[in-house]
């Protein structure tokens, strides 16, 4: 599979395309909004890089790998150049109060956003994937939900090259649970100072 992975210089970005490509079955671009710095995050990992807007055509999954706050302006600025070709967004809304963090909105999620936004089929997932676990370790259960069954299993396909078991959560809607349980996990994290990922039990 070839694999562009829009906003690849940040941590999440990084440690997706560093281990893509130690397993070494998918060919993985990764984007910037700055040419120079996708080009030496990319010799960096042994990848290739480019502009998000140059990377994202003639792909078979863009991962939408942006700052999340940044998530639906990059949709918006890249719905053309993506076209048709399938989305990956990885991204949650969060809040950040002194108690710790919160889900970002009371209804609704990023992924739904963006599938609004452009004309390509969302999924949405890898949420529960630290940076740190992806790097080194076990990045747990890969949840992935969507309405378009192309667009899921290409999800379903990259995150089982990269964990031991994806999962498919259903349609796009349940990206408001997976958003707002990174919200729970980053709660975890900072109270027990880990890196949690999530394991579903009960499953054959
Ligand atoms: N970090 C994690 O452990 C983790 C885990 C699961 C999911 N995620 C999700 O993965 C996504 C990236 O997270 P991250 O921690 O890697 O974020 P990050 O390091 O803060 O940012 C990722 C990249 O976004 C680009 N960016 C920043 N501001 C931007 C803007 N205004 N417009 C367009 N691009 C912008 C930057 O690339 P350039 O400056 O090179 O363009 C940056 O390297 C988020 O949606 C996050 O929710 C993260």
């Amino acid at each position: 599979m070839k694999v562009a992975i829009v906003g690849g210089t940040g941590a999440f970005g990084r440690a997706l395309a560093k281990r893509l490509g130690d397993v070494g079955d998918d060919e993985v671009v990764i984007g910037s909004r700055d040419e120079e710095r996708a080009q030496t995050t990319a010799s960096e990992l042994g990848v290739t890089g480019g502009l998000n807007e140059k990377i994202v055509g003639d792909v078979d999954l863009v991962v939408l790998a942006v700052k999340s706050n940044a998530t639906l302006q990059t949709a918006t600025e890249l719905a053309a150049a993506i076209g048709t070709t399938p989305v990956l967004c990885v991204a949650s809304d969060l809040r950040f109060n002194d108690e710790g963090v919160l889900p970002g909105r009371h209804q609704g999620s990023l992924a739904e956003e963006v599938a609004r936004i452009v004309r390509a089929p969302v999924a949405s997932g890898l949420q529960s994937f630290a940076a740190a676990n992806l790097l080194e370790g076990d990045p747990g259960d890969a949840l992935v939900c969507g309405h378009d069954d192309r667009a899921k299993e290409l999800a379903l396909d990259l995150a089982g090259r990269i964990t031991s078991r994806a999962i498919d959560v259903g349609p796009l809607e349940n990206s408001r649970a997976l958003e707002g349980m990174t919200a729970v996990i980053l709660n975890v994290n900072k109270r027990y100072r880990a890196h949690a990922g999530i394991r579903l039990t009960g499953l054959p």
